[in-house]
């Protein structure tokens, strides 16, 4: 299977903030931040893998700026690090003030997607090429904290109940 560029993965997804996104006070609700993030991260990986991709876990965000109705949010995703069949994938959110030009930091997360194959089961996805000093850095820093991620999950694992089942119209 041949190996990928980052660049040839990248997403950027912009979205201007109406009041249906945010609460009374004009503040954009995180859950709809978590919701281009998760797009995002999901569209990098389908892009990468060309399969069906599932969210297997999402790491910790902090929302350290808010934004505001009337913003333009940026959900910028790349693929930092590749397993067997599965990828971590970091996304930036910004939020730009397009009176003033102002881009702001909102928030970084880093995601987990399984490629599926036949049946639903996880299958192998080509391995990520990481070429400039920054995808390196990430792909190195991807590779800890995949450990870390793997060590915890494995204290959460529960088996899954055989009475999920896709909608045979969906399949
Ligand atoms: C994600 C999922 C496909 C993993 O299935 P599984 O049978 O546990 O698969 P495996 O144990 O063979 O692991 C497959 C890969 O997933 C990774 N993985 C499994 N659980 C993980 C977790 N909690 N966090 C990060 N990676 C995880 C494994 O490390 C492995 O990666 P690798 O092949 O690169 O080494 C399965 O748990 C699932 O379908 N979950 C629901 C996904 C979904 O529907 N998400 C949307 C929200 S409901």
């Amino acid at each position: 299977m041949e190996s990928k560029k980052v660049s040839e993965s990248r997403v950027e997804i912009a979205q201007i903030m109406y009041p249906e996104h945010a609460n009374p006070a004009g503040n954009v609700h995180g859950g709809h931040i978590l919701k281009l993030v998760d797009q995002a991260a999901a569209i990098a990986g389908a892009r990468h893998t060309h399969r069906n991709v599932v969210t297997a876990s999402v790491d910790r965000m902090d929302f350290i700026s808010p934004a505001f109705i009337g913003n333009v949010i940026f959900a910028k995703a790349s693929i930092n690090y590749t397993g067997k069949t599965s990828m971590e994938t970091g996304v930036r959110i910004e939020a730009e003030c397009l009176k003033t030009g102002i881009h702001t930091h909102i928030g970084s997360a880093y995601l987990t997607f399984v490629a599926l194959g036949e049946n639903d089961k996880p299958t192998e996805i080509p391995q990520i090429i990481p070429e400039t000093d920054e995808e390196k850095r990430r792909y190195e820093d991807a590779k800890k904290r995949r450990e870390l991620r793997l060590q915890q999950a494995k204290k959460h694992r529960v088996v899954v109940q055989p009475c999920i089942v896709r909608s045979e119209k969906l399949k």
